[in-house]
This record gives C-alpha cells, structure tokens and sequence, in this order.
C-alpha cells in the first residue's frame, strides 16, 4: 500500500467507528438534580435524548419497525416517550405487558420475544391480544400452539455474537441443523411459523453480526416456504451498540448492513427490531456516592452506595463505563465495590480514578439509561434507586 492509498484509507475507518458526537446527558441537569438533595442512588434521564435515539434509528433502517426492549428500562415514562414517538415493544414477561397494557398500549403492537415462557405466561398474554411469540425448540412450538393454536411464531436461531460484549448465544436458539425438523414439525401441526428472528449479542461492535444472521434468516424462510409455510416476519433483534469505552460502528454502518441485507426481501416480510440499549443508554447518567475510601494493605478500595445489586451489575460483567467524579488528584487504581456484605459485589479492580476521592464524593455514570435500575434489587435492605427526569 502507498502513503497516499494508507491516508485514503483513513475515511473509512472513520466510518466504520462510530465518530458522530452523539448527544449525551448536559452535565448541568446532573449539578441542578443534585442542589435539590440527595438521598440515595438516582439515574437521571433526558427524554430528549430518547426521542433522538430513536428518530436516528428509524432514519439509519427506514424499512425495520422498532419493538422497543422494554427490558432495558422499564420506566413508564420511558415506555411513553417512545410509545408516542410510534415505537412498538418486546417483552420477556407478563409484568412487562401488564405495564405496556396500563399504559394503554395495544397488545398487538406487542412481540413476546422469550424463546421460553410458562405456559401461564403464553395464556394470560395470548388472552389479553399477544399474537406474536418466539420459540426456539419443537417442545416450545408444541407447548406454544396447544395454548394459544393462532399465535404467530417466529423460530429464534442460534448466530453468531463475535465481538459482542455481552453475548447472548448459548441460553437460547435454535441450531442451525435442526432447523429443518422444527418447520416438519410446525407445518405437521398447523401451526403458524411465519417467521425468525436471532440477537447478535449486546453492544455488538460487529456489524457484520447481522448480515451472517439476515442471510441465514432468508435460507430458512426458503425452507419454509418448500414446506406450505408462509414467512411473514424478519426480527433482527436487539444488539445496537452505545459509546462507552471501546469503539463502536455507528448506527448507519449497521444500518447499511442491514438495509442492504434486506432489500431482496419481498413487502410480504415486515422487518422489525428490538432495539433496548441503543434507545436509553446515552439519555441517562446515574449518580452514586462514595461510602467508604479505605486503603488495605497496597489496595486502594472505594465502596459506592450502588453496586452490583444496586443498579451496576453490567460493570462487573466486563462492559466498562467511563467513571467520573469531580476531584481532580493523580490518577491512581482503585477497587470499586458496591455496600453489600457480599464478596461478589465488586463492580471494577484497578479502575483508574483521583487519589483524593472521599466520603460523600459524588461518582458519575455516564451513559447509564440501560440495563442499570432494571437490574437493581433491595439485597441487603439497600433502597432501589431513584429514576428522576430533567
Ligand atoms: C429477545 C431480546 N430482544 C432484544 C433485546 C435488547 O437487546 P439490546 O439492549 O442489546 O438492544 C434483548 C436483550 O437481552 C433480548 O433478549
């Protein structure tokens, strides 16, 4: 390669990463929440922000309807903002379409994207208007079909999450060799297999995920068809990736991806994804504090108000945040650990951080909106956060 071929180049790895200046949280809103007091862990939320993540989505993937992952934050008033910018939904549980059917969205805009659920589950959705569910094995397809015979299914295959940094293969989909005997065994029922869907794992930073994964998709719609089957749904899933620490493709060089992936797909097939992450992440910081600062032995440890049970399981789990205070000493490693009395509530070992850090200092996370108050839990008689709106 020549010097002048090396710089043109360049261009494209810009664009591969993600180098847009996405929005994130006005650090002014964090100071004002906080003058009003504080009393516990808060995540705090700009519902701008939301509305902007969506509209780029829609704009990156014209064709893909969204199913917002209410998994990802189920606050109510996230579920509004995105209901009324015209977002559908996916849900894991009863309790996420009870809170969806309360907040007067129609069951019908609704997938139920678990690959297993009770069989309580499936009748008490199915009864209040759920006609879309996942499965993933001819057990699920039989236990689906004698509850709910008019469901509409879509098989959840196994693909790929190379370079995902919070894989999902593995607990669920379907193999790619036992495909075919899943649509024998829909098409021996009557049952309605009219779709596929798969999730390239989260924080995918490959987009390459998904066009391995479309392609598999139209090979099996192919297989259907042969069989009477008649495709009616491609859900790509979840899996858009936000900027924390590492670099990321942006949501158009997925989008081109896609697009192109998808375009020899006839208007019969509606295309949806499942975006959770992407939509809540960047809107949200959520603020802790410091509880204890200790030194023991040569370790510098730093116990925060909100660990793992409380709100920050994914930091133990290997995705990284950016961490920010405002003091302002040499950085030094600490180990930060959340207030339970249990060993695993550590959140980070040797995370870089000020040596003059204290009591009562306030700890930052940036880009916290997802997988953050849905996670927290009241282990140890610690208060669940607050989730507050600028
Ligand atoms: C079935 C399903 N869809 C969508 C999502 C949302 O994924 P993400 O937040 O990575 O977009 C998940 C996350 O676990 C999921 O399990």
């Amino acid at each position: 390669m020549t010097m002048q071929s090396a710089l043109n180049a360049q261009p494209e790895i810009d664009q591969y990463f993600d180098t847009h200046p996405d929005p994130r949280l006005d650090f002014t809103h964090v100071q004002r929440a906080l003058q009003a007091g504080y009393a516990r862990p808060f995540l705090l939320i700009d519902p701008e922000i939301i509305r902007a993540k969506y509209r780029r989505f829609r704009a990156a993937m014209p064709r893909v309807h969204t199913h917002y992952a209410v998994k990802a934050n189920p606050d109510p008033r996230v579920v509004e903002i995105l209901a009324k910018e015209g977002s559908d939904f996916e849900i894991a549980s009863t309790a996420e379409l009870d809170l969806l059917v309360s907040l007067g969205v129609k069951p019908s805009r609704v997938q139920y994207s678990n690959p297993v659920k009770a069989r309580a589950s499936i009748e008490y959705a199915a009864s209040k208007g759920v006609v879309w569910f996942a499965f993933d094995s001819i057990e699920e397809l039989r236990k689906i079909h004698s509850v709910a015979p008019h469901a509409k299914l879509y098989l959840r295959i196994d693909t790929p999450n190379i370079g995902s940094d919070w894989p999902l293969s593995g607990k669920f989909g379907a193999k790619l060799r036992e495909v075919d005997a899943i649509i024998d065994a829909a098409a021996e029922l009557g049952a309605d297999l009219c779709g596929v869907t798969f999730h390239v794992g989260s924080q995918c930073r490959n987009a390459e995920n998904w066009r391995v994964a479309i392609d598999n998709a139209k090979r099996i719609f192919c297989n259907m068809r042969l069989k009477g089957l008649v495709p009616k749904l491609l859900n790509i899933g979840g899996g858009f990736p936000v900027r924390l620490t590492k670099p990321i493709p942006s949501v158009e060089v997925i989008g081109t991806v896609v697009n192109e992936s998808i375009a020899d797909l006839g208007d019969d097939i509606r295309v949806v994804a499942e975006p959770g992450r992407y939509l809540v992440s960047d809107s949200a910081c959520f603020v802790c504090r410091v509880i204890g600062a200790s030194r023991r032995g040569d370790e510098r440890w730093l116990y925060l108000d909100a660990g793992m049970f409380g709100g920050l399981l994914e930091s133990t789990q290997g995705l990284q945040f950016e961490l920010e205070s405002d003091r302002k000493g040499a950085l030094v490693p600490w180990h930060v650990a959340g207030p339970t009395c249990d060993s695993v509530d550590v959140l980070m070992k040797d995370q870089m951080l000020p040596e003059d850090l204290r009591d009562d200092d306030f700890i930052y996370f940036p880009n916290a909106g997802a997988y953050t108050t849905a996670y927290a839990s009241t282990f140890n008689g610690f208060p669940l956060p607050d989730v507050r709106f600028v």
